[in-house]
Formats: structure tokens, C-alpha cells, sequence
């Protein structure tokens, strides 16, 4: 029993605890009513007569010892626990977690995708930067042509030896890529980057976003591109807006028309954004020219098709009242955040 009592002694000594677990463990082993201690008492009760007061009185000091061992850590490890909450100052205002949000015109990009994917058109893409001749010559810009200068181009490699390569001005090359690889039906819509060398002012930047489409297939007249564009007008502007289509000119449709909207802030009583005239351009469009279908291998003998093309800056601009485009690119939180 005297061996017992001091190896307990010392292990009770020794152990340490850090952890309320850890002490609860303690205090299972020897202080409840079944730990070893308590084991002991009853042992000592089977002891012969002299030998038992010394060991009640060892028992007694072991006790004691796993006692004032329990009492002191179950302390400091309540103190420990206060002084911790001490230092966290509860009055501070949290801390405030950022939200990723999409980008404005990647919202605006969204919905208008979103639109025609419901009509049934795939989406296409093709790369920024381009080869000439799928920027411009497939589309019926002949050689030297002016039209070419409508769209300020960046150079990528210029020279006579090998083939011209630009930043695409348009995404109309992703459907001449299309054009060659699929055959009609063809219903596609290609969304993207494009680059054009103007002068930076806030209505206009070096980098824009297009959302261009293409309708392939046979007896596809001008009504059908009409009735697309009408659909697209009323879920993207709201059911009030009218539309007006006027004559204009592209290389690779004809015939071609420019299409506005009336102004949706004013209504088209005419305002400060509609330059007092109640119309809004929102896009260009036309029927492909037979020689952009026979570039791409379509007889257009037996196919016709639509082609239309907008900005998507232009429509973020003014749904969300952004005074100046260039806030696009800034990547500026304090912009950004207020599309959360
Ligand atoms: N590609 C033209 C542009 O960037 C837009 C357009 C597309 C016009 C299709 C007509 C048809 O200006």
C-alpha cells in the first residue's frame, strides 16, 4: 500500500495539465467516487489494525495533494480564459468581409446573353487579336478600302513579307471562323473584347466589349432580323420602347440599318443623354452580303442570313448612370464595390 500511495504521489506531482480536458481527465482518475484514491480508502479498510493509521494519513495527504492540484490549475486555467477575453475589446465594429461582384458590363453582357441564348442562339469566340483578313478582307472590305479607316486599327505586325495581324475591331471575325467551320443552320452570338485606336474621351475607350450575332440559314429575310431585334429590345430596354431602324452602311451586310431606341431616361421627350432628339443608337445590323457567305463557302444562292452588332459599354453607361467609361477599366474598388 506505502509503494502504492508514493508512486500516485509522484505522479500526481509530475503530470501536466494544460487543457480543461486534460483535467477532467485528472479528476476522473483519482477524485471521483470511483477514482483511485477513493479505490485506496476502501483497500484500507482490509489493512491489519496497526498498519492503518499511517496509511489513512498518507491516504489523507494524497489526497490533498490531487486536491490543491485541481483546485490551482482548475484557476489558472480560469484566469487564463478571462485574461484572453480581456484582450479582445468587444466595442470594436466588425470587420467587414469584401464580396466578390461582377463587373458592370459584365453584368450587362450577362443579361443581354442571357436573352439570346433563350432564342435559341449559341455563343461563339474567337481570339483578340486577329488575322487581317478575318478583320477585314473575308468581310468585304476590299483592299485600301476607306471603310477600313472606320475602325482605327492596332497593328499588330505590319509588313509586306508576311500576313497582316491586328487587335480585332470587331467580333465579326469569330463568325467568319464560324462560317467556315459549321455549316447552316447557324445561330450564333459572339460577345467579346475589341480594340480600336481613338482618341480616349469619357464616351469612348481603346478596349470595349461587342455582343455581335448571325443568323444563317434558308429564306432568312429582313423582317426575321427585325423581329429578333424587337424580342431583344423589349426584354433588354422594357415593353414601352420603340424602336427605329435608318439606312446605313457596313461592308458585310447589305442591306445594312443602324437601329435606335427611344431614350430611356427621358422617355423621348428628349434629354441632356439623348442630345434633346428622344433616340437612343443601340446597334448596327443588316443582312449579309453575298460575298461574305461565298468568302466563307455558303452559297448564298441558297442561304441568307442577319448580322447585327452592339456595344455594351454604351447600354452600362446609362443603365447604371456611370459618367465616364474609362471608371470601367480603373479597376477602382470604390467604383466596383457599389455592384455588390
Ligand atoms: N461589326 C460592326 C461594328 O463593329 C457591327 C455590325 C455587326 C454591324 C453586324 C452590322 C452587322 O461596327
Amino acid at each position: 500500500m506505502q509503494e502504492i500511495i508514493s508512486k500516485l504521489s509522484q505522479e500526481i506531482s509530475e503530470v501536466t495539465i494544460s487543457t480543461k480536458g486534460q483535467l477532467e481527465d485528472f479528476k476522473l482518475k483519482y477524485l471521483v467516487r470511483k477514482g483511485l484514491i477513493a479505490q485506496l480508502f476502501d483497500q484500507m479498510k482490509t489493512l491489519p489494525k496497526a498498519e492503518k493509521p499511517l496509511a489513512g494519513k498518507n491516504l489523507n495527504q494524497l489526497k490533498s495533494l490531487a486536491e490543491t492540484k485541481y483546485n490551482d490549475i482548475a484557476k489558472s486555467l480560469e484566469n487564463g480564459a478571462s485574461d484572453r477575453k480581456a484582450e479582445v475589446d468587444l466595442t470594436l465594429p466588425g470587420r467587414h468581409a469584401f464580396l466578390g461582384a461582377e463587373h458592370p458590363v459584365q453584368k450587362i453582357l450577362s443579361e443581354m446573353k442571357d436573352i439570346f441564348i433563350a432564342m435559341g442562339f449559341n455563343q461563339a469566340e474567337g481570339p483578340e487579336i486577329e488575322r487581317d483578313d478575318y478583320n477585314f478582307t473575308l468581310l468585304n472590305f476590299p483592299p485600301d478600302h476607306p471603310a477600313r479607316d472606320m475602325q482605327d486599327t492596332f497593328f499588330i505586325r505590319k509588313d509586306s513579307q508576311s500576313e497582316d495581324v491586328v487587335l480585332r475591331t470587331h467580333t465579326s471575325p469569330v463568325q467568319i471562323r464560324v462560317m467556315m467551320e459549321q455549316k447552316p443552320p447557324i445561330r450564333v452570338i459572339c460577345p467579346g473584347k475589341v480594340y480600336r485606336n481613338e482618341a480616349i474621351s469619357p464616351r469612348s475607350y481603346c478596349v470595349f466589349h461587342q455582343l455581335e450575332g448571325l443568323y444563317i440559314n434558308k429564306n432568312v429575310t429582313f423582317a426575321d432580323l427585325k423581329a429578333t431585334i424587337y424580342s431583344f429590345a423589349k426584354q433588354m430596354f422594357g415593353s414601352n420602347v420603340q424602336l427605329q431602324f435608318r439606312p446605313s452602311f457596313f461592308p458585310f451586310t447589305e442591306p445594312s440599318a443602324e437601329v435606335d431606341i427611344t431614350c430611356y431616361l427621358c422617355g423621348g421627350k428628349g434629354c441632356r443623354v439623348c442630345k434633346h432628339t428622344g433616340w437612343l443608337e443601340i446597334l448596327g445590323c443588316g443582312m449579309v452580303h453575298p460575298n461574305v457567305l461565298r468568302n466563307c463557302n455558303i452559297d448564298p444562292e441558297v442561304y441568307t442570313g442577319f448580322a447585327f452588332g452592339m456595344g455594351i459599354e454604351r447600354t452600362a453607361l446609362l443603365r447604371y448612370k456611370v459618367g465616364d467609361i474609362r471608371l470601367f477599366y480603373e479597376n477602382d474598388l470604390r467604383m466596383l464595390e457599389q455592384f455588390i
